[in-house]
């Protein structure tokens, strides 16, 4: 595992751009994406740039089960604003939130990622050190799954809902194994509530308290932080 600190947020998000053009320029054909506010400025650069996506397969992390790619809380409707309408891919993967055979879904979605092996994969990690949707205790093998969100996630998402009875319970995720089948993974992580869970993936045990600290075990795991995200690492 590579550990690179920047100044700021831009920096490393310029960092994580170049990875991205050099496997591209070395053949890379797919993106395991993820959504949330860290790959916002990587996002922004690859809408910027004249690279081009059209012949390439991207496949998101998560999505929420029960919502439509119109509702403007779905990771469908994420991707499409912040990047694939301004920069389309040859097919876009993201687990069907409104999947008609909703028990068939996590497999269906494992095979998606089967046939498209991914090339390099973008991370963000939660204050617990999730990754993905791949909470503590998740098992560090697993492949897609459904996924209960906690009572804090529901209640962190309430506001964006008109009431709390549509905030969806689950979430389909790619499983902590299929992520570390990856060729490389770059993990985003900027700011001071980030410090703790930066600390214990990089110098902690490798742990499903930590789902991210398996990274330690992966052989081309970069993490791209700023200070803050870096303040605790000794
Ligand atoms: C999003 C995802 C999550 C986020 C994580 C960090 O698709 O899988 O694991 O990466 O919760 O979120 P932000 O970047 O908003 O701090």
């Amino acid at each position: 595992m590579q550990v690179r600190v920047f100044d700021n947020k831009d920096e490393a998000s310029q960092a994580a751009f170049e990875i991205i053009k050099d496997s591209m320029a070395n053949g890379a054909k797919v993106l395991g994406l993820a959504t949330g506010s860290s790959p916002v400025a990587l996002y922004d650069k690859m809408t910027a740039s004249d690279l081009d996506f059209s012949n390439m397969t991207s496949v998101n992390l998560d999505e929420y089960v029960g919502l439509s790619g119109d509702n403007d809380q779905s990771y469908r409707y994420f991707m499409n604003q912040h990047l694939f309408n301004k920069k389309p891919f040859k097919e876009s993967f993201v687990p069907n939130g409104l999947a008609t055979d909703a028990d068939n879904e996590p497999a269906h979605y494992d095979k998606v990622i089967e046939e498209h092996p991914i090339d390099v994969q973008l991370l963000g990690i939660g204050r617990n050190g999730h990754i993905g949707f791949n909470e503590p205790g998740s098992p560090l093998d697993g492949g897609t799954h459904k996924v209960a969100l906690t009572q804090s996630t529901i209640d962190a998402n309430a506001r964006f809902f008109a009431n709390e009875n549509d905030v969806p319970r689950f979430a389909y995720s790619m499983g902590i194994g299929s992520i570390m089948k990856s060729k490389k993974i770059i993990l985003l992580a900027f700011g001071e509530n980030k410090a703790d869970a930066i600390k214990a993936t990089v110098e902690g045990p490798v742990t499903d308290h930590v789902p991210a600290s398996v990274l330690q075990n992966h052989k081309d795991a970069i993490i791209l932080v700023d200070k803050a995200a870096a303040s605790k690492l000794s």
